[in-house]
């Protein structure tokens, strides 16, 4: 019986792909409002401005490819039932080859309708973009299948059973700012050893002991393979 892996990942596992994060200097948030491109009050305001942005973001995604960092979470599916929890709305975890992996924040390559958000079709990728108009099998105008903020987050539930079986519990690439993604952490069952890989000092919200890993993902995965290589 191989020991249960859990992952969860942040915008910093792709930044090496070259995929900005969003709290960094550089990041998404410095440049774009929430509230304008990243809340369904946005979207209803200025549906068009919102399907651009994610319109731009999935033609760029062509442009990034799996880093290290992705590859060796795909490898070590050799070793163990890895489950990989994101954050991030690209597609690098699976492009890498890593089997099981949710998406908390909802994925670029996926569309919704507007009515329904079970109602999910992927964008084939030599039509990309949604447009103003573009309908969902339903009839109701198709959006990006992206969680926005004010909105539920579906895939907690099943991502918290997932934490709950973990033997081994891996943080990479995210501050843990944003809830209730952040709150995982709290069910990892106890004595169970959580690992954090980060450039920053990034505050977990429980007093418990972590080991810390202070680089960037790339490096950051070669010291974890090192120190779980028994
Ligand atoms: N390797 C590893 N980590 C890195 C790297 C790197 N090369 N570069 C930056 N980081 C770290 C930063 O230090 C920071 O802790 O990645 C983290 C990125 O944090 P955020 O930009 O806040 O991204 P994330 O935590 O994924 O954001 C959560 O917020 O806006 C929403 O929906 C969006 O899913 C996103 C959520």
């Amino acid at each position: 019986m191989k020991k249960r892996l859990v992952v969860l990942t942040g915008a910093g596992i792709s930044a090496e792909s070259g995929i900005r994060t969003f709290r960094d200097s550089d990041g998404m948030w410095e440049e774009y409002r929430v509230e304008d491109v990243a809340t369904p009050e946005g979207f209803f305001r200025d549906p068009e401005l919102v399907l651009n942005f994610y319109n731009r973001m999935r033609q760029d995604l062509k442009n990034h490819h799996p880093n290290f960092a992705h590859e060796a979470l795909a490898q070590l599916e050799n070793k163990y039932d890895v489950s990989i929890i994101t954050q991030n709305i690209d597609d690098l975890h699976e492009r890498a080859g890593s089997s099981e992996v949710l998406h908390l924040h909802g994925e670029l390559l996926k569309a919704r309708s507007i009515d329904d958000e079970n109602l999910v079709v992927s964008l084939p990728f030599d039509s990309l973009d949604i447009a103003l108009g573009d309908k969902a099998p339903d009839g109701a105008q198709l959006r990006p299948h992206i969680v926005w903020f004010g909105e539920p987050v579906p895939n907690i539930e099943l991502a918290i059973q997932w934490v709950q079986k973990a033997d081994l519990f891996l943080i990479i690439g995210t501050s843990l700012l944003v809830y209730p993604a952040a709150g995982l952490v709290r069910y990892v069952p106890s004595g169970i050893p959580i690992y954090l890989i980060d450039p920053k000092e990034v505050k977990l919200p429980v007093n418990t002991s972590v080991n810390v890993i202070q680089k960037v993902a790339s490096e950051g995965m070669r010291e974890f393979l090192k120190m779980v290589d028994d």
